[in-house]
C-alpha cells in the first residue's frame, strides 16, 4: 500500500493552494538579485507593515517562552469595541484562511453542500473538500457574483454560501442593497459567509451586515489583518457572528491557534489610524496610475473595489507573465482560475507601478 492509498479519499482531487511565487524562487530561477525583485502578487500592503504593530511586536518578543492566550480575549475585547459587539461574537484565526476552514469543519459533513462562484477564492473549495461536503460552484458572469444564481442553487442540504466582498481575484463587489436583501431571503439552515479580507479598501461600498446578524440571521463575517494593516506575515485574522456559532468553532480550533505576537500585532494595528490613512491614499492613487497605464498599453482590466487588478493580456499572458518575472516582477497568473488570458497585479508603491507599466509596455511592443 502506498501513501495514497492510505490518505483520505476526499482529498484525492484536491489540489495543492498555489500562492504567489516568492521572491526568493524567483531570483533562483532567474538569477536576478533578490533585493531588486518586487512582489505584485499576493495582494499584500505595499507600503509596509503598521508601525505601531511592529513596535509592540518587538516588545512582545520576550514573552514567547510561554504560550499565548489561547482565547485572545485582548484581542477579542479590542474587536467588539471597534465594531460595537461582544467579544463573545469573534473568532481568532490564524489568518481569516483558517477562520473559513475552521467554520467549514464545524458545519459541514458528507451530506452537505456549499456554494460559491466558480471563479472565487480558491480556499472554499478545499474547506468544503476536506470537511467531505459537496461544492456546488455558479458561474460568475462579468467578473461578479450572480446573487440570483445562487439563490437558485440552494437545496435543502445547503448548509454554507461563500461570498467573497469585494471579490478575489476579479476585484467587483456585489450591490450593497442586493447584497443585504440576498442574506436577508436567505433560508434558516444556511450560513452565509461574506469573507470581506479587501472590505476596507471597497470605500465604504460593502453593506453592514451586523444588523441582520442581530436580528438572528445566520451570517459570518471574515476579515484580516493582512492586507489593510499589513501583517500578512503574522496570519491574524478573524470572524465575527452570532457567539453560538463562534462558541461551535472554539470546540474545532487548535487550543493555541492564533500565536501571541499575531494577536500582539493586530491588536495595536486597530489603533494605527496613521498607517490605515497612508495604506488607502497609496492603493487609491496606485489603482489611477495603473489603470491609466493599463489604457495607454490598451489593455482591458476589471475596475477594481480591492488592491489588485485583474488584468486580461491574451493568449500570451502566462508569456507575459514569464517576462515580468526576468524582469524582477512577480505578477499571479490565473489559469488556476480558469482565466488563462489575465493577469492579477497586486498595487504598488508608486515605484513598483511605473516599473511594472514599463515592463509591461516592453514586453508587449515585442
Ligand atoms: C478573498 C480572501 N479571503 C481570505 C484570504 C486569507 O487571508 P488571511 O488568511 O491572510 O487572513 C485571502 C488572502 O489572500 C483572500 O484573498
Amino acid at each position: 500500500m502506498n501513501y495514497k492509498d492510505l490518505a483520505n479519499k476526499v482529498i484525492e482531487n484536491l489540489p495543492e493552494y498555489v500562492p504567489g511565487k516568492p521572491v526568493e524562487y524567483v531570483a533562483r530561477e532567474f538569477g536576478i538579485d533578490p533585493s531588486t525583485i518586487e512582489k505584485m502578487a499576493s495582494n499584500e500592503n505595499p507600503f509596509g507593515a503598521s508601525p505601531k504593530a511592529i513596535k509592540a511586536v518587538k516588545a512582545a518578543l520576550a514573552g514567547t517562552n510561554m504560550y499565548p492566550d489561547g482565547a485572545a480575549i485582548a484581542l477579542r475585547e479590542r474587536l467588539a469595541k471597534f465594531w460595537d459587539l461582544s467579544p463573545e461574537q469573534f473568532f481568532i484565526g490564524n489568518g481569516s484562511n483558517e477562520a473559513l476552514m475552521i467554520l467549514a469543519q464545524t458545519i459541514l459533513n458528507r451530506d452537505s453542500e456549499v456554494i460559491y462562484g466558480d471563479k472565487s477564492f480558491i480556499v472554499y473549495k478545499i474547506a468544503t473538500t476536506l470537511a467531505g461536503a459537496k461544492s456546488v460552484t455558479v458561474p460568475m458572469p462579468d467578473f461578479s457574483t450572480d446573487l440570483k444564481a445562487i439563490e437558485a442553487a440552494i437545496t435543502a442540504k445547503t448548509r454554507i454560501i461563500f461570498i467573497t466582498n469585494p471579490n478575489n481575484p476579479q476585484g467587483t463587489i456585489c450591490d450593497p442593497q442586493e447584497l443585504l436583501a440576498f442574506a436577508e431571503r436567505l433560508p434558516d439552515h444556511v450560513i452565509l459567509v461574506l469573507d470581506e479580507a479587501y472590505a476596507e479598501f471597497a470605500d465604504g461600498k460593502t453593506p453592514d451586515m451586523r444588523p441582520l446578524i442581530a436580528a438572528g440571521k445566520k451570517i459570518v463575517v471574515a476579515r484580516t489583518f493582512s492586507k489593510l494593516y499589513g501583517l500578512a506575515g503574522f496570519r491574524c485574522g478573524y470572524m465575527f457572528g452570532n457567539k453560538e456559532i463562534i462558541a461551535l468553532m472554539n470546540r474545532v480550533r487548535q487550543p493555541f491557534n492564533s500565536n501571541l505576537l499575531a494577536q500582539t500585532a493586530g491588536l495595536a494595528a486597530i489603533d494605527d489610524v496613521a498607517f490605515v490613512k497612508k495604506t488607502l491614499a497609496g492603493t487609491k492613487k496606485g489603482i489611477k496610475k495603473l489603470c491609466a497605464g493599463f489604457k495607454k498599453l490598451k489593455l482591458d482590466y476589471v475596475p477594481t473595489y480591492a488592491n489588485f487588478i485583474l488584468v486580461h493580456i491574451g493568449p500570451d499572458a502566462k508569456e507575459v507573465f514569464v517576462e515580468l518575472q526576468r524582469r524582477g516582477l512577480i505578477v499571479r497568473p490565473m489559469g488556476g482560475y480558469d482565466m488563462p488570458e489575465h493577469l492579477r497585479i497586486t498595487v504598488g508603491t508608486p515605484k513598483q507601478n511605473e516599473r511594472l507599466l514599463a515592463a509591461l509596455g516592453e514586453i508587449l511592443k515585442r
